[in-house]
């Protein structure tokens, strides 16, 4: 059995399951906001449609200046990419047979880039159940590196590490001429989220990835952009596809910008949904990771590996994500994506079952 190696499309997972797919599935395998896309879209698609005559501004003009005012980051510091995916893979391919540092468990996608370029992967392994990064013990590390990648929040457990955190490894690894690349994918769903934008004018070694695919809910799309010192962009630049993000992309981008009100109402929302569903986790002696964005890690401390309580929710018609391919949990939490309040009344219907099922002994 070969599960997917990502979330979303569940029709991979009951099928590596040999499970058939019920009518109605609730996917929380994927961590994309429940609201879908704000009606800016909607309201304008006949507009978007309209630029697929041309091709589009292989500079993204347009968009770097919108996400510069947005930002308050020099527009010569901001290059946009076709999802932060590719962002991460023309980084990769800047630091091809280099030797890389990964905080893990993280984002599978950073090593996968990584090995394609042949770089040399080493690891900085948080564990469970609070995941603290060990500073002395990281910071060390890095005389020897060329790179450094970290997610914060972090995919899959949801923690925000501090901006002194950050500050600090930042520091010691300009030191060493180790870049550090902060993904921040999920950074717009966390409430108060400190930014460490403002560190691009002291350090040259930060590059932030963010993605507008989680947030405004248009992982068909394919948007994300990226913030570094002059000298990364030009050179990510001179390896980028010419024409690689799409004009749709380009001009939603400009609009999705301008969403402030929507992405307040969803960090209240997540907020909400997150402490209800903890509060009720936590009565039913389950455990989560101390998530402060819109997934979790979840698992039932009865039984070491998930797989048994992972099938019993296809089965509900429930899809989380495994974590398989998450290095240091390999099966022993489950992912889930924070959605609507009529998903959780089923989750926790369905979570409810199993604990009858599976009764709780202290
Ligand atoms: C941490 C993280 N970074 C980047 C991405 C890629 O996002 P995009 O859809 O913008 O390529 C993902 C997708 O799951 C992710 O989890």
């Amino acid at each position: 059995m070969k599960l997917p190696k990502h979330g979303s499309n569940p029709q991979y997972v009951y099928s590596a399951m040999k499970m058939n797919k019920p009518d109605g599935v609730i996917d929380l395998s994927a961590n994309i906001n429940s609201f879908g896309p704000p009606n800016v879209l909607i309201d304008n698609w006949s507009q978007l449609l309209k630029e697929i005559v041309e091709y589009p501004d292989p500079y993204a003009q347009n968009l770097r200046r919108k996400i510069s005012e947005s930002v308050n980051v020099n527009v010569e510091k901001i290059l946009v990419g076709n999802g932060g995916a590719e962002l991460i893979h023309l980084i990769a391919r800047m630091f091809a047979k280099k030797r890389i540092l990964i905080v893990q468990p993280t984002f599978s996608e950073y090593e996968n880039a990584c090995r394609s370029f042949r770089c040399e992967i080493y690891h900085h392994q948080l564990t469970e159940p609070h995941w603290n990064i060990e500073i002395e013990k990281l910071k060390l590390s890095l005389s020897e590196m060329d790179a450094l990648f970290l997610c914060n929040p972090t995919n899959p457990t949801g923690i925000v590490y501090s901006y002194e955190t950050l500050k600090e490894i930042i520091e010691e690894a300009y030191k060493h001429k180790c870049t550090v690349i902060i993904d921040e994918a999920f950074y717009d769903f966390v409430m108060n989220y400190q930014s460490i934008v403002a560190l691009l004018n002291e350090y040259e070694n930060l590059i932030i990835i963010r993605s507008l695919t989680k947030m405004f809910s248009i992982p068909g799309i394919r948007l994300g952009y990226l913030m570094a010192a002059n000298e990364i962009i030009q050179q990510l630049q001179s390896i980028q596809v010419h024409w690689s993000v799409n004009a749709i992309a380009l001009t939603a981008g400009e609009l999705l910008l301008e969403q402030e009100d929507f992405i307040r109402e969803t960090q209240s929302h997540i907020k909400e949904e997150r402490e209800a569903l903890f509060s009720y986790f936590d009565s039913q002696h389950f455990l989560v990771s101390p998530s402060q964005t819109n997934f979790y890690l979840l698992r039932d401390p009865q039984i070491e590996d998930q797989f048994l309580l992972f099938s019993f929710l296809l089965e509900k018609g429930i899809v989380c994500r495994h974590t398989l391919n998450f290095q240091g949990l390999e099966g022993r939490w489950l992912r889930f994506a924070i959605k609507g309040k009529k998903e959780h009344t089923r989750l926790m219907e369905v979570m409810g079952e199993w604990r009858q099922t599976t009764p709780y002994y202290s």
